[in-house]
């Protein structure tokens, strides 16, 4: 397959190139885009150099998959130029999420839903995709009724500029911010911008993404979301109340056999999941399984997963791999 990895200097789409050869996705000819200034650059993809091309060569080509990782405006731009192409575009940003026209998917629990038809496809928001993978087999046994969601986010959720501050911070260099304040011994109670009702768009993404995932509007989130200075992955507390009583036995047999995630919670041997362990791994990692003896049917747990490969590159491969095995990729072009 002709695959164009739209951002492929960035941290996503260095790890999407990592996770498609790890994978070994049916890579016949790579197309690496990334931005004007990198164009005519090199980077190195199974021990081949390819050189970085614009998204205009890379449409000329007529990719059969376009995975992108560079930003909402160059997906809202860009993509619908490749669909009307006829190539697959399978989208890391927030541009195309939450339109209704487009299916939002994480493979473990709603692979379902896609068709010849879906030309653009989103990938959802990094801390949603590990919550839903945790939350499917419990909410099809249980139903979930309402999810109160604290975050513990990162640094390489915000890419390559954040990574840099964090490290150029612990050495004392001065150089750009890519948020506020300083993030090293620090933690910042805000990911992406305010709204008018004082969430920020990451806790309405995880509220929105969720329920549409899902396929259930009736499911409660709320959430906050916040920064740390962490590079291994995402962790997240959740506590949630299900409709229905549950078994802790049960919980702990539903999600070791669930796909994609591990189960690591055996507190006798101080075993929980955390970023470190995480990073680089492809599964969603959930410890600290309880029952919330303040609230009837309710259950906390903490879930960790690495955002660059399950929240971002693994998830879009993931995708790209479903469609593939049920030959839902062709050259139909998007109308
Ligand atoms: N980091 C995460 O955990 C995560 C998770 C899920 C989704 N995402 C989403 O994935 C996207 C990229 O995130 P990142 O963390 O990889 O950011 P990043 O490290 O800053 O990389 C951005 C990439 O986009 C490219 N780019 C920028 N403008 C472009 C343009 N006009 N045309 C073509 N390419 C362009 C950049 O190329 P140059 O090198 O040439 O500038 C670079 O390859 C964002 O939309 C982000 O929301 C990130």
């Amino acid at each position: 397959m002709k695959v164009a990895v739209v951002g492929a200097t960035g941290l996503v789409g260095t790890k999407m190139l990592q996770v498609l050869a790890e994978r070994n996705f049916p890579v016949t000819e790579l197309i690496p885009v990334a931005s004007e200034r990198s164009v005519g650059k090199e980077i190195t993809f199974k021990g081949k150099q390819f050189k970085i091309v614009s998204v205009a060569d890379a449409i000329k080509q007529k990719p059969d998959v376009a995975i992108f990782s560079a930003g909402g405006s160059t997906s809202l731009e860009q993509a619908p130029l490749f669909a009307a192409a006829g190539t697959t575009v399978i989208d890391n940003s927030s541009a195309w999420r939450m339109d209704p026209t487009k299916k939002l998917v994480v493979p473990e629990v709603n692979a379902d839903v896609l068709t010849a038809d879906d030309k653009i496809i989103a990938n959802p928001n990094c801390s949603t995709i590990q919550m839903v993978v945790a939350l499917k087999p419990l909410h099809d046994k249980y139903k979930v009724k309402r999810i109160v969601v604290s975050t513990y986010q990162s640094v390489t959720g915000t890419g390559v500029k954040a990574v840099d501050q964090l490290f150029n911070e612990r050495a004392g260099i001065e150089g750009a911010m890519a948020y506020p304040y300083k993030i090293d011994l620090n933690v910042l109670p805000q990911i992406d911008v305010f709204t008018d009702n004082g969430y920020t768009k990451e806790e309405i993404k995880m509220i929105k993404e969720t329920q549409k995932i899902m396929g259930d509007d009736s499911i409660k989130v709320t959430a906050t979301t916040v920064r740390i200075p962490v590079m291994g992955g995402h962790s997240e507390s959740l506590n949630i109340e299900f409709v229905n009583d549950f078994d802790l036995t049960e919980v702990r047999e539903l999600l070791s056999n669930a796909p994609g995630v591990i189960v690591t919670d055996d507190i006798a041997n101080l075993k929980y999941p955390m970023p470190l362990d995480a990073h680089d791994k492809d599964e969603v990692f959930v410890g600290r399984i309880r029952r919330d003896e303040s609230q009837a049917n309710t259950l906390n747990c903490w879930v960790v997963a690495d955002n660059l490969r399950k929240g971002a590159a693994t998830n879009a491969v993931q995708i790209a791999e479903y469609l593939a095995s049920k030959n839902l990729i062709g050259q139909a072009v998007e109308a």
